[in-house]
């Protein structure tokens, strides 16, 4: 069976007390809920990872990163790398955000070098990819996904993608409060199992978790998550409200 999942990412935001904070109101919130085969992720910025895995410890709740270098280590200025990540207790690192391909080019053959950096280090990662709109006005959206998983994943290994958690985050959806519909989501991760059972098997493609991403909602979540190639969401701006997030992890 496929695993659920639920994961906020915050983007650039939350200091280390807002972090803490947020961490605690959710562990409160979660408490009484099953979450049976079901995963709840949260993603502070690097500065607040040490204090939010303090936070979260003895509860459902994961922290992750929310991006990665591929390089060991050496002159990066700025930049972070697996092992550092991995000293501090991180498992899963978000990548590929659409942020990160806009604001700081990164692209499906950079992701490729940071993916291969995940594998090796042991670690997993939320690949994060999607169509922009002019992508989707011009009925590109299909082929744009599926060069984007070609380019980025499909030199993996079969054995690798136990390490991949897809998320699929059509541009046009995310922070602009416009969602994919539950069928035009459904329909997107329906294709990309296909083209991962073509390319590898149905082993494969049935075991990978795929997650929505783009203005999910309290109020829209259910609806999105009833569809049976949506394994859950990746979140943003209410992921910053405990209330918010809550009531989406509830309707998982
Ligand atoms: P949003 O962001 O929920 O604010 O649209 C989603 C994301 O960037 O992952």
């Amino acid at each position: 069976m496929r695993t659920k999942i639920v994961a906020g990412n915050w983007k650039m935001n939350n200091n280390k007390k807002e972090s803490k904070q947020l961490i605690k109101d959710l562990k409160k919130s979660i408490k009484k809920e099953k979450l049976e085969n079901t995963r709840v992720i949260v993603a502070p910025t690097f500065v607040n990872l040490s204090s939010s895995l303090k936070a979260a410890k003895y509860s459902k709740i994961e922290v992750v990163a929310q991006n990665m270098h591929q390089a060991k280590n050496g002159a990066y200025t700025g930049e972070i790398s697996a092992d550092m990540l991995k000293a501090i207790g991180i498992k899963t690192v978000i990548l590929g955000h659409s942020e990160r391909r806009t604001y700081f080019n990164e692209t499906d053959e950079s992701l490729a070098k940071k993916v291969d950096a995940i594998i090796e280090n042991e670690l997993e990662t939320i690949f994060c990819f999607g169509e922009l709109l002019e992508d989707r006005k011009s009925e590109n959206h299909f082929a744009v996904v599926e060069s984007q998983l070609k380019n980025a994943l499909f030199h993996l290994e079969a054995g690798a993608w136990k390490s991949i958690i897809l998320a699929y985050e059509p541009v046009w959806a995310i922070g602009t409060g416009e969602t994919a519909s539950a069928e035009q989501a459904q329909e997107m991760h329906a294709f990309i199992r296909s083209i991962i059972e073509k390319k590898y098997n149905k082993e494969v493609a049935d075991e990978v978790s795929i997650l929505y991403g783009g203005s999910v909602k309290p109020a829209n979540a259910e609806e999105i998550f009833s569809k049976p190639d949506v394994d859950g969401g990746l979140i943003g701006g209410a992921a910053l409200n405990v209330d918010d997030f809550t009531g989406i992890i509830k309707a998982i």
